[in-house]
């Protein structure tokens, strides 16, 4: 075990051209790792804090920093965060941000895979890992909080749910965003790309469904075997004044669970993340009763990584699926926390990215090191593949082919 030399703080560019925190974490033996956070837009309100770059560096700077430099052990990943948290000092990382302490806590992972020459994936999952490989959710039609004048619904989400191995996985995903392209373009409808690369057209949420339907239908032909596709309706940020606001027409709690588990019926929907408000655990629970059986229910926004949140939700029956961001937490160990409580609990975990992304990988590593039955994380744009990228070496690698 080695201790760590040094942590280094800087700012860099984001996918959406904003600042975020990257650090390099080195060890006294010479082991290296770097990592940058990820930044939301349709942040969920009981997210740890993300601070202004300057002013997380800055306080992290101070406060952890010290803390750190020749007195934890890299390899002691607990020990490494469980030092954020006390340098930290709150609940919500709102003294050094979430932002820095996530760079910090991923960038010392790597390093200490590095002392130890193995993939963070396995450093992170250890000699006991099972082989399944997450099946990647691909956004591939998108609107809300992440492009203007778009559908309602946040994202159309690709579920390759037959595909033998990550790699044709991969390649389907990206398959059905061409598809839809040409299906938009025979339709004489023009469109851009959102935040996380899927494409942003100004059509409602019924034509979405018409056109995911269709790109599905004829890329799992194509590749010969079974796509569905899914949702995240990031429904938080539909709801206002007790009602969910959508172009045209407004929806009751009691109508927006209708609405979804008739959605779900109709489209065989494999994914349905955030379908109701973040506080609203009880509409969530009756969502999942009624159509949990045949579909993943996930909390996103309701959730946001946090065991005492998803304690609740356990107990009331909201969802049977958890969304893992490990910066709304803070950190890689509260991030295998909640994937533990949640797999102890029936609840699957889809290990996600965010819409602000950089060339980071470690996601890509965290959702094979935890078994992860999905992940999510894009289906074109560089800081989407990279993470796709990684998981097809990732493959490769561990099944030695
Ligand atoms: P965000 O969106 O990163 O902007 O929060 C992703 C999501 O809601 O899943
Ligand atoms: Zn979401």
């Amino acid at each position: 075990m080695t201790l760590v030399e040094s942590v280094r703080l800087r700012q860099v560019l984001d996918s959406r051209g904003n600042a975020t925190v990257e650090a390099d974490v080195v060890t006294q033996s010479g082991g290296f790792g770097r990592a940058a956070a990820p930044s939301g837009a349709s942040t969920g309100e009981y997210e740890a804090i993300e601070l202004e770059p300057g002013e997380a560096i800055a306080a992290a700077r101070e406060y952890a920093v010290p803390r750190l430099e020749g007195k934890v052990y890299v390899g002691d990943q607990r020990d490494v965060d469980r030092t954020l948290r006390a340098a930290d000092g709150t609940d919500d990382f709102s003294e050094i941000g979430a932002n820095s302490a996530v760079a910090i806590s991923m960038a010392a992972a790597k390093a200490a895979a590095d002392v130890l020459g193995a993939p963070l994936y396995q450093h992170l999952g250890g000699a006991f890992r099972g082989d399944d490989f997450p099946v990647p959710l691909g956004n591939v039609i998108g609107g809300g909080e992440h492009a203007a004048d778009a559908t309602d619904i946040q994202e159309f989400l690709v579920a390759p749910v037959g595909a033998p191995n990550v790699q044709d996985a991969v390649f389907a995903n990206a398959a059905v965003h061409h598809e839809v392209a040409d299906l938009l373009d025979e339709r004489g409808v023009p469109a851009g790309k959102g935040d996380e690369g899927a494409w942003a057209p100004s059509i409602d949420d019924a034509d979405a469904f018409d056109v995911m339907e269709e790109a599905v239908a004829a890329v799992s032909e194509e590749f010969g075997f079974d796509i569905r596709f899914g949702l995240d309706v990031a429904a938080a940020e539909l709801y206002e004044d007790g009602e969910y606001h959508y172009d045209g027409e407004t929806r009751t709690p009691e109508e927006q669970v209708d609405y979804v588990a008739d959605l779900v019926e109709e489209y065989d929907l494999a994914y349905v993340e955030d379908p109701l408000d973040e506080d609203d655990y009880e509409g969530f629970a009756e969502l999942t009763e009624r159509v949990g059986d045949r579909t993943l229910i996930c909390g996103d926004d309701l959730f946001v990584t946090n065991t005492d949140r998803l304690a609740d939700g356990i107990d009331v029956g909201a969802g049977n699926s958890i969304l893992v961001k490990p910066n709304q937490i803070g950190t890689l160990s509260d991030a295998f926390d909640a994937v533990e409580l949640a797999v102890r609990n029936g609840y699957d975990p889809v290990i996600s990215h965010r819409s602000g992304e950089t060339e980071d990988t470690t996601i890509a590593h965290l959702a094979v090191a935890t078994d992860a039955p999905f992940i999510k994380t894009g289906a074109v744009g560089g800081e989407r593949t990279a993470k796709l990228n990684e998981l097809v070496r990732i493959e490769q690698n561990a099944s030695r082919l």
